[in-house]
Formats: C-alpha cells, sequence, structure tokens
C-alpha cells in the first residue's frame, strides 16, 4: 500500500465501495478506509442483504405452511432458527467477500481504520490496534452512511430492546413483539418475526403507516397487513421501555398525549428512522458544514463547503437507499474524472420487501396534488391478472399516473407479488420520458405479472382490456 492517491474514501458501504470501483476504471489511484473489517457498509453487513435472506427464508417457510397444502404438496414444516440464522450469514459472508474480491481486482488499496479528515487532501487513519498514518488524495469522498435513530428514554441493548440489527440476530422467536415505528424496518423485520410465529403489535406516531408513500398504497397495504395478524396501534407514541425479568415493559399514550397504557412484550424493536453518520470525522474542525438534520451539506457535484471533500449516500440528503448511495458514488467518480455525472433524482424506486411486496417510483398522487399537476390514474388489480391468479397471489395492484396534458408517466406505484422486479420497468419508461401509451404499447409477454402494468397504463386511457 502507498500514496499519495487521487481518490481516499471513507467508508465502504454501497456509495462508497462503488465510487472506488468507478474511480479505479476510470483510472485513478484509489484507497478506501472502512472501520468494519469487512466491505460492504450497513447494507450488506447488517441492513438490506441480511433482512432479505431472512424475509425470503421466513417467506419459505410460511408458504410451506400456509399454501404449499393447495397445491398438492403435504409438508410438517419445522423451524430451525439456528440453521436459518446460519443461511442469512453464509449469504452476507458470499457478498462481503464479493466485494473485498471487487476492490481487489479494481486495485483500489484498502485500510480498515477510522478515518478523520486532517484537512483538504488528508486523511488520518486509527487502526484497531491504536496505531495511526497519514494518507494523502486529490479528492476525498465521504460515504460513512447512517445509524440508528435513538428514542430518548429507551436504552437499546440489542436483546430485549434492539435495533434492526438486534432483530435480525435474534436467536429465537419472540412471542410478543413491540415494534416502534411503521416505516420500512418495521414492516420488513416485523413481517419476518410474525411469519416466524411472533404476535406483533406496531406503535406509529402517525395516523398511517409509511408515511411518504402513497396514501392509497399504504391504506391498502395495511389492511393486507392486519389480514396477516399484524395490530397497528397508529396516532400513538412509546414514552418508555424497560427490561423487567425476561421481557419490556413499554408505556404508549396518544401521539398527543393523553392516557398511559403499559404493553408487554419479549422483544421491542426500535424503528424510528436513521440519521447520518459523521461521528470522529473531524468535520467541525476541517470546516465541513452540516444541515439541521446533521446532514453534510454538498453542493449539485457532491462537494462540501471545503473544496477538494465530497460527500455521498446515507451521509447527505435524499432518501437513505443502497441504490441512491450506488448511483450518486459512480456520479461523483465520473465527476472527479471530468465527465458529466448525473443522479436522477426523480426515478429512484422504492421497495419494501414483505409479501405481497410494496415497489414505488416518481411522486405520489398526494404530490402531484400539492404541487397542481393535472394527473390521470391508471389501476389494475392483481385479481384479473392471469399469472397472479394462477399462482394464487392476487392481492394487490398497479397504478400508472401520467400527466393530464401530456401523458408522460409521473409516478408508478404496486403493490404485490414481484413488485420489486415489475418496477423496473417503470423506472426505466420514466428516465426515458415515456408516455402511459407507450408502456401499454409495448408487447409484454403472456402470462406474466408485468401485463398488469401493461394494464394499468391501459387504464389510464380508460381501455384495459382484462376488466
Ligand atoms: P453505509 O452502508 O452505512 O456504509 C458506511 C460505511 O462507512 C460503514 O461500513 C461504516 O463502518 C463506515 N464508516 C463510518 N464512519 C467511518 C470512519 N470514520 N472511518 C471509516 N469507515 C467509516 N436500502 C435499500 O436500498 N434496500 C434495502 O433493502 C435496504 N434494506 C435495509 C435494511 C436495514 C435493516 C437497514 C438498516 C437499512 C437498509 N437499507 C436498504 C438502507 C441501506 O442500507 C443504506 O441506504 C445504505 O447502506 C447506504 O449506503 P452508504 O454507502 O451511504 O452507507
Ligand atoms: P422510516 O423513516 O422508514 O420509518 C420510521 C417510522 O417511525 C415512521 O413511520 C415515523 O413516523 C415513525 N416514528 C418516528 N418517531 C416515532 C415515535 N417516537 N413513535 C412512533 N413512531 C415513530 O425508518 P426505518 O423504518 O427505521 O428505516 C430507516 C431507513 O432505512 C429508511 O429511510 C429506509 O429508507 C431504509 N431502509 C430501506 C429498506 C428498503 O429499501 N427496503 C429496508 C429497511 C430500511
Amino acid at each position: 500500500m502507498s500514496g499519495p492517491y487521487d481518490l481516499i474514501v471513507i467508508g465502504s458501504g454501497p456509495g462508497g465501495y462503488v465510487c472506488a470501483i468507478r474511480a479505479s476504471q476510470l483510472g485513478m489511484k484509489v484507497a478506501i478506509v472502512e472501520k468494519r473489517n469487512t466491505h460492504g457498509g450497513t447494507c450488506l453487513n447488517v441492513g438490506c442483504i441480511p433482512s432479505k435472506a431472512l424475509l425470503h427464508a421466513s417467506h419459505a417457510f410460511d408458504e410451506a405452511k400456509s399454501h404449499f397444502s393447495k397445491m398438492g404438496i403435504s409438508v410438517s414444516p419445522q423451524l430451525d432458527l439456528e440453521q436459518m440464522q446460519a443461511f442469512k450469514a453464509e449469504g452476507v459472508k458470499g457478498n462481503v467477500d464479493g466485494v473485498a474480491f471487487l476492490l481487489k481486482k479494481n486495485k483500489v488499496d484498502h485500510y480498515h481504520g477510522t478515518g478523520k479528515i486532517l484537512g483538504a487532501g488528508k486523511v488520518g487513519v486509527t487502526f484497531i490496534n491504536g496505531e495511526t498514518e497519514t494518507l494523502d488524495a486529490r479528492f476525498i469522498v465521504i460515504a460513512t452512511g447512517s445509524d440508528v435513530a435513538q428514542l430518548p428514554g429507551i436504552t437499546i441493548d440489542e436483546t430485549a430492546i434492539v435495533s434492526s440489527t438486534g432483530a435480525l440476530e435474534l436467536t429465537s422467536v419472540p412471542r410478543k413483539l413491540l415494534v416502534i415505528g411503521a416505516g420500512v424496518i418495521g414492516l420488513e423485520l416485523g413481517s419476518v418475526w410474525r411469519r416466524l410465529g411472533a404476535d406483533v403489535t406496531i406503535v406509529e406516531y402517525l395516523d398511517r403507516i409509511l408515511p411518504g408513500m402513497d396514501a392509497d398504497v399504504a391504506k391498502s397495504f395495511q389492511r393486507i397487513l392486519e389480514k396477516q395478524g399484524f395490530t397497528f396501534r397508529l396516532g400513538s407514541k412509546v414514552t418508555s421501555a424497560t427490561v423487567q425479568g425476561d421481557g419490556v415493559a413499554a408505556t404508549v399514550e396518544p401521539a398527543a398525549g393523553g392516557a398511559v397504557e403499559t404493553l408487554g412484550a419479549d422483544v421491542v424493536l426500535v424503528a424510528i428512522g436513521r440519521v447520518p453518520y459523521t461521528d470522529g470525522l473531524g468535520l467541525v474542525e476541517a470546516g465541513i458544514s452540516l444541515d439541521g438534520r446533521k446532514r453534510i451539506v454538498v453542493d449539485t457535484h457532491f462537494q462540501t463547503s471545503v473544496m477538494g471533500v465530497y460527500a455521498i449516500g446515507d451521509v447527505i440528503a435524499g432518501p437513505m437507499l443502497a441504490h441512491k448511495a450506488e448511483d450518486e458514488g459512480v456520479a461523483v467518480a465520473e465527476i472527479l474524472s471530468g465527465q458529466a455525472g448525473h443522479v436522477n433524482y426523480d426515478v429512484i424506486p422504492s421497495v419494501i420487501y414483505t409479501s405481497p411486496e410494496v415497489a414505488t417510483v416518481g411522486k405520489t398522487e398526494e404530490e402531484l396534488k400539492a404541487a397542481g399537476i393535472a394527473y390521470t390514474s391508471g389501476k389494475f388489480p392483481f385479481l384479473a391478472n392471469g399469472r397472479a391468479k394462477v399462482n394464487r397471489t392476487t392481492e394487490g395492484f398497479v397504478k400508472v399516473l401520467a400527466d393530464s396534458t401530456t401523458d408522460r408517466v409521473l409516478g408508478v406505484h404496486i403493490i404485490g407479488p414481484n413488485a420489486s422486479e415489475l418496477i423496473a420497468e417503470a423506472a426505466v419508461i420514466m428516465e426515458f420520458g415515456g408516455s402511459a401509451e407507450d408502456l401499454a404499447r409495448t408487447c409484454h409477454a403472456h402470462p406474466t405479472l408485468s401485463e398488469a402494468v401493461k394494464e394499468a397504463a391501459l387504464s389510464v386511457a380508460t381501455r384495459a382490456i382484462h376488466m
């Protein structure tokens, strides 16, 4: 290993490692500094990847338990949670090893230690054994991600009161799981433990689940989850949670204040959002500005208030999503190489990997109304889709929102089977400025779930065939 470098990236999550690889592809001499022992950041180690492994495995268990018999398959599934956790760990290892391989293949030097900005072009690294080294570079990219948001008065011990990290590591199925926050983590990890047998109650401060998501979708989704056995306490807040014996006692009251109730649970999951992670980076001393939500302020080229220092991913504004961080990583590497790197923030898909899945891209109806944009909505239920019918996965719908004047697709919202994959064609049509008619006139294979997307697009012009 040696310097000086063209680029030093701090943090090897999806933002950082992708940035490092792209910069190396473009001919830069690159180093990455990561304080974990493994690469891949939150996403690969304690986020996207382990949660999807448990969602996949718990879904398979639920299918075997509840749905195989109607297909003529008789089984009596038994849960071996230790093996399920081992399945998850193996998937995580495969992914983090894959990133290490890619960094090596792209000749990115890596330093496992905590990075600190010592000024423009200078990064100090403190290794686990306490030794330090100073690295020099023309450019620095901060990609340090985010951390769990804490709830005042509630101490996360990752055993009885857990964040997503502890909820991914439980060694037994809680009889009662109390989740604070009906956001993405609450619904995904609530689904995992619900399918494995937990009684799940979700306490949400607002009077709806999934704030920011299309309200029509959120409402339908809540009904579907209630049918699966979820209990929602909307418009409520947890004011304390205390470990008592083998369980936790949590006090809940209306969001606006009022009568206090105590709920007992075996495990409480705190899932009220995430906050940018900038601890120990030396930002203030380096003169790097933060906004009111402690996010690093960047310009349209991802440059911070200090020349030569850039930031991407969860640590800056925007949705906290792995693919958003990746796209920013590519864009900043291209900008630093003199190319025109760019991220289209209007077309960033977002997925909730529950069953059914929820996937969305572009504007919601509420956003279009607030912006005074006239739109037409086309909706198609999976109940009328041949493939969904034969698979008996008919819950949900596709909704296409198109500009009333130009017919340009402005938003697509899906609840249903494989929504995570179906949303990709909506993103492509929107990236190319396509219309609902373009989507409707594209030949879709039969029988596929994607025909529901085509039919929803046809429905914008009130000419769906199968409804
Ligand atoms: P991170 O992935 O957080 O990586 C930052 C890295 O920087 C970390 O490895 C950290 O150790 C390192 N670091 C921090 N400070 C320093 C320092 N001073 N020196 C050296 N290294 C440092 N997003 C999706 O798109 N899809 C999903 O399905 C999804 N599922 C999720 C599930 C869970 C349970 C959670 C918690 C998150 C999930 N996310 C998902 C969000 C996703 O993980 C983040 O948006 C993504 O990881 C952000 O990438 P990043 O590169 O900005 O930061
Ligand atoms: P979130 O922002 O999605 O949801 C938090 C929820 O908690 C909101 O509904 C909010 O109103 C509620 N809340 C806040 N304070 C509360 C309080 N005191 N009492 C009760 N409810 C309260 O955050 P979440 O679920 O923690 O996820 C964090 C981030 O991780 C998200 O931004 C998301 O983008 C990312 N993520 C993405 C996934 C995906 O893409 N599939 C999966 C998991 C996480």
